[in-house]
């Protein structure tokens, strides 16, 4: 069924394990996610950024979403609206059937965000939807060598506590490291468990979220370049740091460029091997497939979440 989150991160923390958060754009992607969740018997959260709004339309992914769940009851979903920018944003999903939602105030100064922050979880919280909030700014690390640059980028562990309390935001995503897209790390990848784990301290059992959480995965990068593709230099998140991240505090961690390699791979080489044929089913049910065996493998070696229905 649609449900929120808490359920399913109160599992999540007692169970060192993460609910993986999906983006969706497409039909084939929200297909693909649920194929693989109905094996794994695992949750899911299937999340659209204001992009993807623009693109499909909310209630084109509203609808698909509620077919999607038609077809498989038993797996909790939650449809989730990644990165809104406004209270306007944030109202318009939750009242178009959106189960939680994100507000991201990171960019804006800290009293900013709590006030934005706390008017949309009355709202929600009102109408029996989630909150996500962001705190610190997720950026590359690769200047940052020093303590001092870490502490004014990365999330302060004493704000992030005084920032839930203020709001009362269901979950809060933190800076430790990761940053958005295929290009995270220049030099060795790295995230602050120690900062993570002050703030796992100051907020006992408190949902945390992962954004920028890819792992960019090297097979998809190479079959990308090797079927026309130019795609240099990507580097994402290695497999046993997320996981490690997740046995901690992290309960939802969030995956879009895996999917985006996944099925842009699988298209380039459906094109390149049956040049002739222009059947978009011919290329979207790899990409479809791709999408799937991808979910599966990050539920099963990064999330842990497998048979926790
Ligand atoms: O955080 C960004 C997500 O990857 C969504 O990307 O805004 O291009 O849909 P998008
Ligand atoms: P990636 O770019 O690492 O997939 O991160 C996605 C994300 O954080 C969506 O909010
Ligand atoms: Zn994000």
């Amino acid at each position: 069924p649609l449900v929120g989150t808490t359920e399913m991160f109160k599992k999540a923390y007692k169970g060192h394990y993460a609910i993986g958060a999906f983006n969706v754009n497409n039909m084939e992607i929200i297909q693909g996610i649920m194929e693989a969740a109905k094996e794994e018997e695992s949750p899911v959260i299937l999340q659209a950024s204001e992009g993807a709004r623009n693109y499909a339309g909310q209630e084109y992914i509203v609808g698909l979403v509620k077919i999607a769940l038609q077809d498989y009851p038993e797996i909790p979903t939650a449809l989730h609206l990644d990165h809104g920018s406004s209270y306007e944003i944030c109202k318009a999903c939750i009242d178009g059937g959106f189960s939680s939602v994100m507000y991201d105030g990171s960019k804006h100064p800290f009293e900013e965000n709590v006030k934005v922050t706390k008017q949309i979880v009355e709202y929600a919280h009102d109408k029996g939807v989630v909150v996500e909030a962001e705190l610190g700014r997720l950026a590359g690390v690769e200047d940052m060598v020093s303590v001092d640059a870490k502490d004014a980028i990365f999330t302060d562990p004493d704000q992030a506590a005084e920032f839930v309390e203020r709001t009362g935001c269901d979950s809060l995503a933190i800076a430790i490291g990761t940053s958005h897209g295929a290009y995270k790390y220049k030099g060795d990848p790295y995230l602050d468990y120690e900062r993570l784990e002050k703030v796992g301290k100051l907020l006992p059992g408190y949902p945390i979220v992962l954004h920028g959480a890819s792992t960019v995965i090297p097979e998809f990068v190479e079959k990308c370049n090797q079927y026309g593709g130019k795609v240099l230099g990507a580097k994402g998140v290695p497999e046993d740091m997320l996981r490690k991240a997740a046995t901690m505090a992290v309960c939802k961690i969030n995956i879009d460029t895996d999917i985006r390699l996944a099925m842009t791979s699988a298209i380039r080489e459906a094109l390149y091997k049956d040049p002739s044929n222009f059947d978009p089913r011919n290329y979207l049910k790899p990409a479809r497939n791709a999408v799937k065996e991808m979910v599966k493998h990050k539920i099963e070696a990064v999330l842990g979440s497998a048979h926790t229905i």
